[in-house]
């Protein structure tokens, strides 16, 4: 059955128009319990959604069609382990990652807590070795430099956090991280490095993936050619995958391999094996305190009724927007610097999980689903593109992040820092009606310019200050928000079927590229012509 038949479909169908015809100043103005009833709190997080173009009855309304699409059921069964990854016949337990010790979770009737653990102790115990100089480089130099090779998810969750981190960093390390293929990104990566202290994590669940291998070789060879010795790489370069076969393949020894399993989505992986350099950034104890503040997320997300429950309103506010009232961006403004790479990881996040087009059975989509997801962190973005947010013919919904106590105190900026957060969610709500500015004695000829329609949406997200518990808490808060939507818009949100056509021309072209004798080009007119010209002008 499509949504679209479900009765509580259409009854957010048939309120759509009440929601239309208000706005915030009203809503605002009829119920002066809005801003209380429509804040929530959770795992340090609160989450005030009162801005929304949303009333309780709304909320009441999307919380019917989370019962009628099962969502409980659908919860459960991840948290069960059943294969809810269909077209890949794997479980999904992400949620397992931080399951403290003890807690029994099953997948095939085998309890992986245990191997959990003990990854993560393998992990503290390498890092504690690293971050105090037990572990030496090749000629004997203490590792100061840290290199993570990945792509996706293999880099965007682990340096997204531990750039968010950086603070709890030891000043003297180095944390860098290069995931394209194109050489620029590994030639200025370690451009000023010293290879003696210098340590390659090579990050990837399959141990295939073309930029990564290929910046792996490259690593590998500056190292080698660097310090004279190829039995430098056993002290430089460790693994972090699912694939042991190839990772000795590549001349890495197992003994020197973080594992994790297929039942980690590269997307949700930065609380595995793959936040290796997370955990070399901050140490164990402070990685087990980033495990607890997902833990805290996952525990609310189980335990709150829906109506109270921080991922699941936020994605229900997603899906209001998305399917009735027509967006089709969703932005989110870190009001913190340490989070400026947060946008970027929660485009794979979202875009890969949710950028779907068919039903889990492989039905057409009557409805929209994933929207696109992008982001600055504030104050920069409203030098940039927040004009279009208050003036422009977009309905971008917007999530406000901000933290109440600043990591680095320096004079007032935190309270500009705040003070622009909270003045751009108010502007954005509330807008300057034509009477405002005409009151002002603006001249009548700017003022349909100087005019702020207001009633654009937006969810302030705050904490008292950016932890690892915080972070974490964060990223799980955004993990299960993605899934909510997925069970509502009956999405498989752990596939990426979508990145293979590319992966497989792009290995075709490679190879009609390096051919000496002028390939037979079987392209469209357009990839061929464009193939042709690029062999000439690397030929000269
Ligand atoms: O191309 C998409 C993708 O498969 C992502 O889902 C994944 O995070 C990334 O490539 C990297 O994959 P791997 O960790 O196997 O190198």
């Amino acid at each position: 059955m499509s949504r679209r038949d479900l009765p509580a479909w259409k009854a957010l169908e048939a309120h759509r128009p009440a929601i239309e015809a208000t706005t915030l100043r009203a809503l605002f103005a009829s119920d002066p319990a809005r801003a209380d009833a429509m804040t929530i709190e959770a795992a340090g997080w609160t989450l005030d959604f009162s801005k929304q173009l949303a009333t309780r009855e709304t909320l009441a309304k999307l919380v019917a069609l989370a019962d009628a699409v099962d969502l409980r059921a659908r919860i459960d069964a991840m948290f069960r382990g059943d294969r809810i990854n269909t077209t890949e016949d794997r479980a999904v337990l992400h949620v397992a990652l931080r399951a403290p010790r003890g807690e029994k979770i099953l997948v095939d009737g085998t309890d992986v807590v245990p191997g959990v653990h003990e990854v993560l102790d393998r992990m503290a115990a390498f890092a504690a070795r690293v971050r105090s100089g037990a572990w030496l480089g090749h000629t004997g130099r203490r590792i100061r430099n840290v290199v993570n090779l990945g792509i996706g998810g293999s880099d965007l969750g682990p340096a997204m956090c531990t750039e968010a981190l950086r603070h709890y960093a030891p000043a003297e390390m180095r944390f860098r991280f290069v995931s394209n293929v194109d050489g620029s990104d590994f030639a200025e990566a370690v451009r000023d490095l010293d290879p003696a202290e210098t340590l390659f994590l090579v990050c990837s669940k399959t141990f295939t993936t073309l930029e990564t291998l290929t910046n792996a070789r490259t690593a590998r060879d500056w190292l080698v050619a660097k310090l004279g010795d190829a039995a430098a790489v056993a002290k430089h370069f460790v693994a972090v995958s699912t694939n042991a076969g190839e990772v000795a393949k590549f001349g890495i020894d197992t003994a020197n391999m973080f594992g994790f399993w297929d039942w980690v989505g590269g997307r949700y992986s930065v609380d595995s094996a793959v936040g290796l350099s997370v955990l070399l950034a901050i140490g164990g104890d402070r990685f087990r305190e980033f495990l607890a503040g997902f833990r805290a997320m996952d525990e609310h997300f189980r335990a709150a009724p829906f109506d109270r429950n921080l991922p699941v309103v936020l994605a229900l506010l997603g899906v209001w927007y998305r399917d009735f009232l027509g967006a089709s961006s969703h932005a989110v403004l870190p009001y913190d610097q340490y989070l400026r790479r947060f946008p970027a990881y929660l485009q794979q996040l979202d875009m890969e999980s949710n950028g779907k087009r068919v039903t889990r059975d492989g039905t057409l989509l009557d409805v929209a689903s994933g929207p696109i997801v992008w982001g600055e962190p504030g104050t920069n973005g409203q030098h940039a593109f927040f004009q279009l947010l208050h003036q422009g013919t977009e309905l971008v919904p917007c999530d406000f992040l901000g933290f109440c106590t600043s990591l680095n105190p320096l004079g007032d900026h935190h309270d500009l820092l705040m003070a622009n957060l909270f003045a751009q969610a108010e502007a954005l709500a509330f807008g300057k009606t034509a009477e405002e500015v005409a009151a002002e004695g603006v001249a009548a000829a700017l003022i349909p310019h100087r005019t702020f329609p207001g009633n654009r949406p937006s969810s302030t997200l705050l904490a008292d200050r950016l932890t690892p518990a915080t972070l974490g808490a964060l990223i799980a808060l955004y993990e299960h928000k993605v899934f909510v939507q997925g069970v509502v818009w009956d999405v498989n949100s752990f596939d990426q079927w979508g990145v293979e056509l590319g992966k497989v021309l792009a290995t075709q072209i490679a190879r009609e590229i390096a051919s000496d004798a002028e390939p037979a080009l079987a392209h469209d007119a357009s990839t061929n012509a464009l193939i042709r010209r690029y062999r000439h002008a690397r030929r000269g």
